[in-house]
């Protein structure tokens, strides 16, 4: 076995430790993960977890989440600069200046957020359970941070008068109609499953609007065996190795995130070793983030 992961399997017993990874994350941490999944799938293996330390394979925001609703665990992020850049679009000032815009307004705020926005928001959502969160807000006005192509599709689900703000992913964002038209083209018989951080444009030619583990579930139980799949690559080798004999196209050539990509082995090795980098938010701020979570645990998913 790879020296490495001997090493990580050591120390994961030793320290009580448990590794959460992203559907998006490396192929070496896939394989080694105690558990893989999506936003939501994860916020909520954390708050269940009995372990003493939990190593986020994944960005910046989805530690903080972890460690918004387990204040008494250690939360490592192996690598500091696996940053989510749509999180980033957004601040807390600029949350409130649009805030004192629409003082009527409910606040949903993606999951790809620092805790410091979760705070100054009503609930938060993930990709998988956004309509929900959206109808189940009171208020007829809501302003939705940061993703626009998010907002829009929620909009579209729903009669709530939704206020973007203009952020994006620039993975998702990225995919353009016309790399879907050209891959419809070159694989007909293929369904086709588009993530929903993308463009309205892209995403009005899916056949399914799922998250990353919608989309596991979705392809383990059709008789299709042929997709194109909108979304970043590292969910393809998840697909590939549980689904044996389907095929999956990505629908244009070179769909990454970089911030989702830094985490090695040896980075879990170093963390567990060196208990870095520990993940922690001030008091004030994580109870306030952590009801916005609360309230979107509590709505079921939608896809
Ligand atoms: P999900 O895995 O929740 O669909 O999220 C996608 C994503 O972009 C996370 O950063
Ligand atoms: Fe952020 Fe997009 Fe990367 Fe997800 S895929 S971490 S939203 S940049």
């Amino acid at each position: 076995m790879n020296v490495l992961i001997e090493q990580i399997n050591t120390l994961r017993k030793e320290r009580d430790a448990v590794i959460l990874c992203h559907n998006y994350q490396r192929r070496e941490m896939q394989d080694i993960a105690d558990y893989l999944g999506d936003s939501l799938g994860l916020s909520q293996k954390a708050s269940e977890l009995d372990a003493e330390v939990i190593v986020f394979c994944g960005v910046d925001f989805m530690a903080e989440s972890a460690a918004i609703l387990c204040p008494e665990k250690t939360v490592l992020l192996p690598q500091l600069c696996a940053q989510c850049p749509m999180a980033a679009m957004i601040t807390p000032d600029k949350l409130r200046s649009l805030k004192a815009k629409h003082p009527d307004a409910a606040v949903v705020c993606y999951v790809n957020t620092s805790a410091s926005v979760k705070a100054e928001s009503d609930i938060c959502c993930t990709s998988s359970n956004v309509i929900n969160v959206v109808n189940s807000v009171d208020s007829d006005e809501i302003i939705f941070v940061p993703d626009k192509n998010l907002a829009l599709y929620a909009a579209a689900h729903s009669d709530k008068t939704i206020i973007p703000f203009d952020g994006y992913c620039p993975t998702h964002h990225q995919i353009l109609e016309s790399d879907m038209l050209l891959a419809k083209e070159k694989y007909p018989e293929a369904e086709v499953l588009v993530h929903p951080e993308c463009r309205p444009e892209v995403i009005a030619l899916a056949d399914h609007v799922f998250s990353t583990d919608g989309m596991v579930k979705y392809v383990k139980s059709t008789v299709c065996d042929e997709f194109i799949v909108a979304t970043e690559n590292g969910l393809v080798y998840r697909l590939n190795r549980e689904n044996p004999g389907k095929i999956f196209y990505l629908a244009s050539s070179n769909i990454v995130c970089p911030a989702m990509k830094m985490i090695s082995l040896q980075d879990i090795v170093d963390a567990l070793e060196k208990n870095q980098y520990v993940v922690s938010v001030p008091e004030e701020i994580r109870v306030r983030a952590k009801k916005a979570l609360d309230a979107m645990i509590n709505v079921g998913r939608n896809g």
